[in-house]
């Protein structure tokens, strides 16, 4: 199958599309014949290896999968032998391991069933953008005052929609040219950080870019407002935006204030909540651009450039199973089949 190769850690131009085998499901994994792949910035600290604390989860000189990606939406081909909450030919999004080629492995555990009247291409952009953001937004009740500090983004786009959902008055913080999106998933009122400075008194801040001191969002935040530090590039190369979190953790233990650094993971449950929330018509994915497979590395560019409006997404040929996605058929003719390497 073809698939987005990489054999050491380094830029977006040292990924290549090659020639891999079709992986094989364990007893307790699905396959997933690809049809889209998101783009977030896991995948980019997983391509640099960077901040370097993250190799030891990574793999310590190399990636530890030689294929990147996360985010997916397509159906599964196939599933070991003790997986019993999915069958060949549903119609699934969530996280796998691999997703930037025509098949990958993932855990039943980490899928979901795509939402009803979504494209594969919109299902693909949701999964870890999508759960961070609800995780972020938590419990929002009508009148809420949150902020969202890179509203325009992966998964600010996200937590504007939820937050405006609940009930809450959302204040998008993003720069000039993402006002308008912003303001269609929901904001009432804009700030664009590039202009004018942050003002205001939140009940809720949603940290996802920008690194700001900690002593400025506490200042913008109510005597007993909830600060989330969901993220924010840069920092040392060994630590990156990692640096605010030991502090947060302190002064929330003295403080009316509740500094919570985020760490999501992509749950079954969560991607089913957030499948309500799509259906209800109350979030939709903001897909900015799309990608063949083979200008993934583009895409990674794109995301790292920080230009990119909404949610980058990968669109995947479909391929038959078996066939090595050359558009030949197998030696023997066979056209259909279990895929096999
Ligand atoms: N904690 C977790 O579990 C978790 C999960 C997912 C992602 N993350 C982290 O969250 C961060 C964002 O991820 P993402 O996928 O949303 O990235 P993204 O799509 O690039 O979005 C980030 C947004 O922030 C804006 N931005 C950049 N600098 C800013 C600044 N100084 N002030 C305000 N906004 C600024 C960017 O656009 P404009 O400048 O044009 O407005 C961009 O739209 C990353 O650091 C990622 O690692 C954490």
């Amino acid at each position: 199958m073809r698939a987005i190769v990489q054999d050491e850690y380094g830029p977006p131009h040292r990924l290549t599309l090659g020639e891999v085998p079709v992986p094989a499901p364990g007893a307790e994994e699905v396959l997933v014949r690809v049809h889209a792949a998101g783009v977030d910035y896991g995948v980019w600290h997983l391509m640099t290896g960077l901040p370097l604390v993250g190799r030891l989860g990574f793999g310590l000189r190399r990636p530890r999968n030689r294929v990147p990606g996360m985010d997916v939406a397509g159906t599964v081909e196939a599933v070991g032998p003790h997986v019993t909450a999915f069958r060949p030919g549903d119609e699934v999004y969530g996280e796998a391991t691999g997703a930037y080629a025509q098949f990958a492995l993932a855990r039943p555990g980490r899928l979901a069933r795509k939402p009803a009247g979504l494209s594969f291409t919109e299902a693909a952009a949701i999964p870890t953008s999508g759960v961070t953001a609800l995780r972020a937004v938590g419990r929002v009740t009508a009148g809420d005052r949150v902020m969202v500090i890179g509203a325009g983004g992966g998964v600010g786009s996200f937590a504007t929609q939820l937050a405006a959902a609940g009930g809450a008055h959302v204040t998008a913080v993003c720069s000039t040219a993402k006002a308008d999106l912003v303001r269609s998933l929901g904001a009432q009122a804009v700030i664009d950080y590039t202009r004018e400075p942050l003002t205001g008194t939140y009940d809720l801040i949603i940290d996802i870019a920008g690194r700001r001191p900690l002593a400025l969002l506490r200042g913008l935040l109510a005597e007993r407002g909830r600060l989330v530090l969901v993220g924010g590039e840069g920092g040392g190369r060994w630590f990156g935006g990692l640096g605010r979190l030991p502090a947060a953790q302190v002064i929330s233990l003295f403080s009316r204030q509740h500094l919570e650094p985020l760490l999501s993971l992509t749950r079954a449950a969560d991607l089913d909540t957030l499948r309500g929330h799509i259906e209800a018509g109350a979030v939709r994915p903001a897909v900015g651009r799309t990608y063949a497979l083979a200008d993934a590395p583009t895409a990674i560019a794109d995301l790292a450039a920080g230009n990119a409006p909404g949610k980058l997404v990968i669109t995947v040929d479909s391929v038959e199973p078996g066939s090595t996605g050359d558009g030949k058929d197998d030696e023997d003719g066979t056209e259909t089949g279990t895929p096999r390497p």
